[in-house]
């Protein structure tokens, strides 16, 4: 194709990264072929952005955008687990057009059901900046790494928490204020209880495991626990024993099952997790014959993210079509969760 005609529905905080750079960069695919935005759908047409969007095709309707003949390819970056995001989404799919989101409620809580949806469609489903942003974790577990068999995966995968611990630990500032703030960078969810209840890392560990397991993402059995809870005072104690607190998720998998978890922990203050500081994001993967491997970069804001969600329209546009999650859909089972208790 010369040209994918790309309808985008919601332009919040990625919405405007990927707008901003579709306009400035329409051939960036190494495949060729130009990427245009043919279509926009958002809660409100007249909010002020920073970018003009008089001149494109407007829909009220998500869904109307997602069915519509008049774009290839449909780009979810709404939010939400269900309601408009989700009806978009299927929309999209049963009308045999490849659907790239940032979602990570929508991959983490119908991920299986929408990945037998996409592969029964034979179009891409993607969704590399679901998971810590511009850092290409999605990609390295289902494609590079399944020649492994991945053990555990575990890090920081909320942008937000990371911030709000890294600033309350190195600047004595109280939670609410680095929250504001968190939000102001672009970094927080609309609802930031779903960043400081644990959630939203919750949503992205649930999806890696899927990754890495070979098993259906399985929201419903991560064990959550946020940092809302965490005051200075216990910053400042566990800084004076040589720790650092980090909001912590992962994934490990054993003959049991598969026990997935996030909840605030100590890391020793020269440990990779303790150094990572601000918004970053980092992530251990174990792997059986690869051994370990760390990666870091940013989690959130709008520049990183978006070229994660500009990478998969590059992969849409170059053609190929693999399963959803690293197996078939047909074959994905929810794991067996482990009683955290008992580990
Ligand atoms: N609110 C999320 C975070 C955005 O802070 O990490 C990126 O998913």
């Amino acid at each position: 194709k010369d040209v994918w005609r790309i309808g985008v529905a919601g332009l919040g905080t990625v919405g405007a990264g990927l707008l901003n750079f579709l306009s400035d960069r329409p051939g960036f695919a190494p495949a060729g072929g130009q990427a245009v935005i043919t279509g926009v759908s958002a809660r409100s047409r007249s909010r002020p952005r920073p970018f003009d969007i008089s001149n494109l095709p407007w829909f009220d309707d998500p869904v109307a955008l997602a069915a519509s003949p008049d774009n290839d390819l449909f780009v979810e970056l709404i939010g939400g687990s269900d309601g408009p995001a989700k009806a978009a989404v299927e929309a999209a799919l049963n009308a045999g057009k490849p659907v790239v989101t940032a979602n990570k409620a929508l991959i983490a809580e119908h991920g299986a059901e929408l990945a037998l949806l996409a592969e029964s469609k034979g179009v891409p489903l993607l969704f590399e900046a679901a998971v810590m942003g511009g850092t290409p974790a999605v990609k390295m577990l289902r494609e590079a790494m399944v020649g492994d068999d991945i053990k555990s995966v575990a890090g920081i995968l909320n942008g937000t928490c990371n911030y709000i611990l890294t600033e309350m630990d190195s600047g004595g500032r109280a939670f609410a204020d680095v929250l504001a703030e968190a939000q102001r960078l672009g970094y927080a969810e609309s609802d930031p209880t779903m960043d400081v209840g644990g959630f939203d890392a919750a949503h992205k560990i649930s999806i890696l495991a899927a990754l890495a397991f070979g098993c259906a993402p399985t929201y419903a059995a991560a064990e959550i626990e946020g940092i809302d809870g965490i005051e200075l005072l216990d910053i400042k104690l566990a800084r004076d024993l040589g720790y650092r607190v980090k909001l912590v998720a992962s994934a490990d998998r054993s003959s049991d099952g598969v026990l997935v978890r996030v909840h605030p922990s100590l890391a020793p203050i020269n440990h990779p997790l303790a150094q990572a500081g601000g918004a970053l994001n980092a992530l251990f993967i174990e792997g059986t014959r690869i051994g370990t491997i760390y990666i870091q970069g940013p989690g959130a804001g709008a520049g990183p993210t978006a070229a994660a969600v500009a990478a998969d329209i590059a992969d849409v546009m170059t053609g190929a079509v693999r399963p959803v999650f690293q197996r078939p859909a047909g074959e994905l089972k929810p794991f067996t969760p482990v009683d955290p208790s008992k580990s």
